[in-house]
């Protein structure tokens, strides 16, 4: 195996991930590469709905690991992300053996691996060759005590569980964190691991994930959705919503379109699957002014 688990290069790459559906622009495939090369993890930033998650489905697929994924939410404790006891289990033990053993000898056994429940920062240090594809979703979401022990998981892929000893990664997992910037992550936590920015896509990029979800769409519908859904997120309508619609809103947008046998964007059929676009009152309410602007034909570029 080499060190960067058998991808080559960067077009390499970003080529494997097309195959299983991700477009990864050069920027983000270079950041994964040396994530692998380095075989540090990789912190992605970016605002909801880019790709951040999707990337970690995908990284698994290419590289045929099973992908471990451990959501991040507010009052998340260890017991969920690492590990617990099982004690119904354990009591069970001891039960059937008390009149039998030595309390010390119980104590001992009832701390054995079969009655360790493996939460998923366990399991993918636990998974067997060629290790697994750890993704940490949405770690703004967790409280600075669980970043501070993510330190030590992030920097040494090893957890000690103070009944059962050291456990250490034999096949460190590829290890890929989220965060929608909720709040700043600990600088601690960073430095551990190569960043990443992820913005929304051009044009093209947009164009070819729609073309390639949703082939139904057809062309001339996949251009108008990419076409509105990029004015949407420039100047002068951006400042206009709360929030820009994301790559799967628009991949959603393009299936509702088709759902509805559009062959064509008129003011109508937008306000009528708006909920797909914008999931804020304010925002469906600012949109209707706009949409003659936005509906307007595409300038054809590239002729004098
Ligand atoms: N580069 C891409 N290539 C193909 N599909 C993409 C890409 N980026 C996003 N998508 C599509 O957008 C959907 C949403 O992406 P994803 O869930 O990864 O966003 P996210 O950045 O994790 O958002 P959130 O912050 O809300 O969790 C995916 O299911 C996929 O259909
Ligand atoms: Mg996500």
């Amino acid at each position: 195996m080499t060190g960067t688990h058998g991808v080559e290069s960067i077009d390499a790459l970003i080529e494997a991930l097309a195959a299983v559906g991700y477009q990864a622009e050069r920027r983000l495939a270079t950041a994964v590469f040396l994530s692998l090369h380095l075989r540090r993890p990789l912190l992605l930033e970016g605002e909801p709905g880019v790709g951040k998650t999707e990337l970690a489905k995908a990284l698994a697929k290419v590289l045929s690991r099973p992908l471990v994924r451990l959501q991040c939410y507010d009052g998340m404790e260890q017991r969920e992300a690492l590990y617990e006891w099982n004690h119904a289990a354990q009591l069970m033990h001891m039960r059937a053996q008390q009149d039998r053993t030595q309390p010390e000898q119980l104590e001992q056994e009832i701390y054995q691996e079969k009655y360790l429940i493996r939460r998923p920062l366990l399991q993918a240090l636990n998974a067997p060759e060629p290790g697994a594809v750890l993704l940490i979703d949405e770690v703004d979401r967790a409280d600075a005590p669980f970043e501070a022990f993510l330190l030590e998981y992030l920097g040494e892929f090893q957890v000690s569980i103070p009944e059962f000893g050291t456990i250490t990664a034999a096949y460190p997992p590829v290890t890929i964190l989220t965060s929608n910037r909720t709040r700043d992550l600990n600088d601690a936590v960073k430095r551990r691991c190569l960043y990443q920015w992820l913005d929304y896509p051009d044009r093209e990029r947009e164009l070819s994930i729609v073309r390639a979800q949703v082939p139904l769409a057809g062309e001339a519908l996949a251009e108008q959705v990419a076409t509105f859904v990029q004015r949407l997120r420039s100047a002068p309508f951006i400042s206009a919503f709360s929030r820009s619609p994301g790559i799967a809103e628009s991949v959603e947008w393009a299936k509702a379109l088709v759902a509805l046998n559009t062959l064509q964007l008129d003011p109508e059929v937008v306000q009528n699957t708006v909920g797909v676009l914008f999931k804020q009152r304010e925002d469906i309410a600012a949109l209707e002014p706009l949409l003659e602007a936005l509906l307007q034909p595409a300038p054809v570029v590239g002729t004098a």
